[in-house]
């Protein structure tokens, strides 16, 4: 460092740089413990983005403030040639297992009769299921990271460790001994690994087995930006090497861990004797699928150290704990069929029928294949003996073929060529992963998404239709498409639930209004996957007609601005649906309609207006829809290029901007004169 500085003749940073970052380091890390471990941050992110950039620039114009324990490092420091070896003074040993109530008894009889106690005091805690590290800190500043390995050599992470969000680059408090080995588990929590395994579909890469999988194979990326883009975190376990001890119990450590900023397990508790171990165990057992995390069973470890190291270890594990599992949460099965699956939006997922089998205490009795790709991929037929892993309330999944078990036969599995609830076609769009149903409006599995997604606000903008009645009209079979919606009368609603004369009257009401819409609006009211209300202005604008539109080739398409290839062909094939087309011909028998580019030129072509305060007699929206259709628009700000600002109960400050910038105000009544006068 100093030789660089004199080799380039600069300056070191003048002192209240020093002072700013070394601020603004115990600042972001204080914000980021209250983030990552407590869960309950105190400022915004703005305002968090805002302190990391001033670091960042600090760093950046002098990089000797850089130290390796600042936040800003976290976020991926330059990747590593190999990683290096971490050898482990104190090994990182294994745990002995027990797997029913007799075994943990064992345990505990073995053990106080080795120590010569009456009643043995335990520490319980979960069993996270993931990959352990050892951090080691020195004068409280992380300066390795280190795998379990073998448990004597494992290897180094410490760039990787650095940016998972719960493990502290620099202790927090104080009375930390100058060595501090803190051994923990590294998880992805069950929501997270959802998601990433989504997005990883999304992409069309193959997704990760389990959180376990994805956790260890997120640590040891040879690219610390990898490891920061994967949503782990850190929980903390116990000690490694101390330079001086600081706490006789367990129960001890683990509190003083939690002070110097790391998360701990709320679940852990003490228990005195076997039988209140047993206890934690049942409702450990109980509330596994509610938690955040994958726990494999769950830990006794006698809470007094110091009789611990009496008892001591064999060559594998210590004396002083035992890992009581809970039932494994796969199993193997036979696939007996595959069946395409329609969802709400369209979405054909391949289901595996299995042989009914118990995982984890439940019965399971089908599993989600994902797409034709993941069916390709694992290579699963129908007669195949599969592993099936259940973890919490997901769905269950396949996670390998057993192949020497594959039957003479098996039969390969492929996508329908059309979708087997509506017949319309079945269609991959590129960049895909998933196959679809076409028959967005007709299709009956999609009948209540697209019901729903056409009554909203931003589409039709049906008031009052929200996901209950639509549940109920299409559950009693009065609406099957959207164009049943204008066929509804009134003594088909009154008797549904919640619904009475008055109810009644305004749906019908609101459906009648909504009759009045844009072309664009109606556009993106048929749900056409990627079409959305962007989308559908662009078209709108660009073909003018909806004629146009439906009969526009993909050619045509692809030629609107910022329209690509998959977006056209999802649009042309749409259309190409004969019942979409018939829904959409019904549609405007019913009377829905917009104004046709030539009766454009009305009285609010060309007007921009802006609203403020709420309207007695209509919602914002659906002003904003009737300025639309009378050809104006409707913006958020006022200028000078605003004709009017419509001003309802309690308007804010727009309405004294118009009084500054001399634009005309409309109340209600005056805004009611000009739509009908203009209509
Ligand atoms: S204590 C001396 N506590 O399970 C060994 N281990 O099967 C002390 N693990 O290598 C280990 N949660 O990676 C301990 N609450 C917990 C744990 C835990 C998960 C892992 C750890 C260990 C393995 C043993």
């Amino acid at each position: 460092m100093a030789k660089g500085e004199a080799a380039q003749g600069r300056q070191g940073p003048p002192p209240g740089a020093v002072r700013r970052a070394e601020a603004l380091r115990r600042e972001i890390e204080y914000h980021n413990w209250r983030y990552y471990v407590l869960d309950s941050p105190v400022i915004s992110d703005a305002e968090y983005d805002a302190l990391m950039r001033e670091l960042q620039e600090l760093e950046a114009r002098w990089p000797e403030l850089r130290t390796p324990d600042s936040p800003t490092q976290r976020v991926g420091a330059p990747p590593r040639e190999d990683m290096g070896e971490v050898r482990h003074r104190i090994p990182m040993l294994s745990l002995d297992n027990a797997f029913t109530e007799e075994e943990v008894r064992d345990f505990d009889r073995r053990l106080r009769s080795l120590l010569g106690l009456e009643v043995a005091r335990y520490v319980c805690e979960p069993k996270f299921d993931g990959a352990s590290v050892s951090l080691r800190y020195e004068e409280g500043i992380l300066v390795l990271a280190g795998t379990r390995g073998d448990g004597y050599r494992g290897e180094d992470v410490t760039p990787n460790a650095r940016t998972i969000g719960t493990v502290p680059l620099r202790l927090q408090g104080r009375g930390w001994p100058r060595v501090l080995e803190v051994r923990g588990e590294v998880v992805i929590r069950k929501e997270d690994f959802r998601r990433l395994n989504e997005e990883r579909l999304e992409r069309g890469e193959s997704p990760f087995a389990n959180p376990r999988n994805a956790a260890a194979g997120s640590l040891r990326q040879l690219d610390p930006a990898v490891t920061a883009s994967r949503p782990l975190s850190f929980f903390a376990w116990g000690l490694g090497e101390v330079s001086e001890p600081f706490a006789r119990y367990r129960h001890e450590v683990m509190r003083r861990l939690r002070q110097w900023g790391f998360a701990v397990s709320a679940y852990i508790e003490v228990a005195e004797g076997v039988e209140a171990c047993l206890r934690y165990y049942r409702r450990m057992l109980e509330i596994r699928d509610q938690a955040p995390f994958e726990m494999d069973g769950v830990v006794y470890k006698l809470d007094d150290m110091a009789l611990s190291e009496r008892a001591g270890y064999t060559a594998r594990a210590p004396r002083w704990a035992v890992a009581h599992k809970f039932p494994a949460e796969e199993a193997t099965t036979v696939v007996e069929d595959i069946f395409p699956s329609v969802g709400r939006t369209g979405v054909i997922t391949p289901v595996a029928i299995l042989r009914p089998v118990e995982v984890g205490g439940v019965t399971v009795s089908r599993a989600s294949l994902h797409n034709q790709d993941e069916v390709e991929r694992k290579d699963v037929r129908i007669g195949d003996t599969v592993i099936v892993r259940r973890a919490g309330e997901v769905i269950p999944e396949i996670v390998a073929v057993v192949e020497e078990k594959r039957p003479q036969g098996a039969r390969r599995w492929h996508m329908p060529k059309r979708c087997p609830v509506c017949g319309a076609e079945v269609v991959r769009l590129e960049g895909e992963a998933a196959h679809r149903c076409m028959g967005g409006l007709y299709c009956p599995a999609q009948r209540k998404g697209a019901i729903r997604h056409f009554a909203s606000r931003r589409a039709m903008d049906i008031q009052g239709l929200g996901q209950k009645l639509v549940d109920q009209l299409v559950g009693q079979g009065l609406v099957e498409t959207p164009a049943d919606l204008y066929c509804l009368r009134k003594e088909d609603l009154v008797g549904l639930e919640r619904m009475a004369e008055k109810s009644a009257q305004n749906l019908l009401d609101a459906l009648e209004r909504s009759k009045s819409t844009t072309l664009a609006r109606f556009l993106y009211a048929l749900g056409i996957p990627h079409v959305g209300e962007a989308t559908a202005q662009t078209l709108a604008e660009h073909f003018g007609t909806l004629e146009r539109i439906m009969e526009a080739s993909l050619e045509g398409l692809q030629q609107v601005p910022d329209i690509g290839p998959v977006v056209a062909q999802a649009i042309h094939r749409f259309f190409r649906q004969r019942h979409n087309r018939e829904v959409i011909r019904r549609l405007l028998e019913a009377g829905v309609h917009w104004p046709s580019p030539r009766r454009r030129g009305g009285a609010l072509e060309g007007k921009t207006f802006v609203l403020t305060g709420a309207l007695e007699g209509m919602t914002r929206e659906e002003a904003k829809r009737r300025i639309e259709a009378l050809g104006g628009r409707v913006t958020e700000s006022v200028s000078r290029r605003t004709d009017y600002v419509v001003v309802g109960r309690d308007p804010g400050s727009k309405l004294e901007r118009a009084r500054a910038l001399g634009v005309p105000t409309l109340d209600e009544r005056a805004f009611l004169r000009l739509l009908e006068g203009s209509g």
